[in-house]
């Protein structure tokens, strides 16, 4: 990932266009290209079989018509699911997507950042482990430059960075930066920082910065103070809606 080669500001579509499509779906992802977005942020975690899912929650319950843990569903299963039509109609055939199928559509036209859910991680990465089973992805697929792999859970993106010395990583936080976070920054060589908006201030962008990384924080409930952050200085957002998209 060149940031020579992004917009700033670099905004980021949360789980596609979240506001607008139902999230994390194939629909959610072609809607936030069609709406500009540079980059999709999306949520990985592992199904039964050990498949990469794109799903947010613990569960099936909220985002499709099916119900029970994405641990104890096969990819098969999880794949019949309709994960459109809890937020509107019109998105029945929506399906919840493989890893592969996303980077499939996203080659050339997006840059992703995969979000690796702290359930999918494994303590002794087995060779079938998430951070494992995503670097032969995107390495197969050739989007080592393409994508930016976060995680609230620090010790999956370490294990991702022996396997991988230039591959992009954020650290996800929703604590304001501390001598923990740059100490992290050094360990991992990270790209960037993604804090929730609500601990950022603009001393802790200058520092972050300061040590070479980038900062993208992200919303919550959609929310977020796009001017307000701009104006401290980040690099970009995530953002659930295209009208978030318009001060550059
Ligand atoms: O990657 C930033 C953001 O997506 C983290 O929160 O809960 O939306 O995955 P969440
Ligand atoms: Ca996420």
């Amino acid at each position: 990932m060149n940031i020579d080669n992004l917009p700033t500001p670099l905004y980021i579509a949360h789980r596609g266009l979240s506001a607008r499509f139902p999230e994390n779906t194939l629909a959610a992802f072609a809607g936030a290209a069609d709406a500009g977005a540079q980059m999709i942020e999306l949520d990985v975690t592992l199904t039964n079989d050990r498949k990469l899912v794109v799903i947010h929650d613990d569960t099936v319950d909220r985002t499709t018509n099916g119900s029970g843990a994405v641990r104890g569903l096969t990819m098969k299963t999880l794949g019949q699911l309709d994960a459109g039509s809890w937020f509107d109609p019109r998105f029945k055939t929506q399906r919840l997507p493989t890893l592969t199928q996303v980077l499939d559509m996203a080659k050339g036209r997006l840059l992703v950042n995969i979000e690796i859910k702290p359930e999918a991680v494994d303590p002794h990465s087995p060779d079938d482990a998430v951070e494992r089973q995503i670097l032969a992805l995107v390495r197969e697929k050739k989007m080592v430059e393409d994508v930016l792999v976060s995680s609230f859970d620090w010790r999956v993106l370490k294990k991702l960075r022996r396997l991988d010395p230039t591959i992009a990583i954020g650290l996800l936080a929703d604590v304001p930066a501390d001598d923990r976070l740059f100490d992290w920054i050094e360990q991992v060589t990270a790209f960037s920082w993604h804090p929730d908006y609500r601990v950022l201030t603009r001393v802790q962008v200058e520092k972050v910065h300061g040590v070479g990384a980038r900062v993208f924080p992200y919303a919550v409930n959609g929310q977020i103070d796009t001017g307000g952050m701009l104006a401290m200085g980040v690099d970009g957002m995530m953002v659930d809606d295209s009208r978030q998209m318009t001060i550059q």
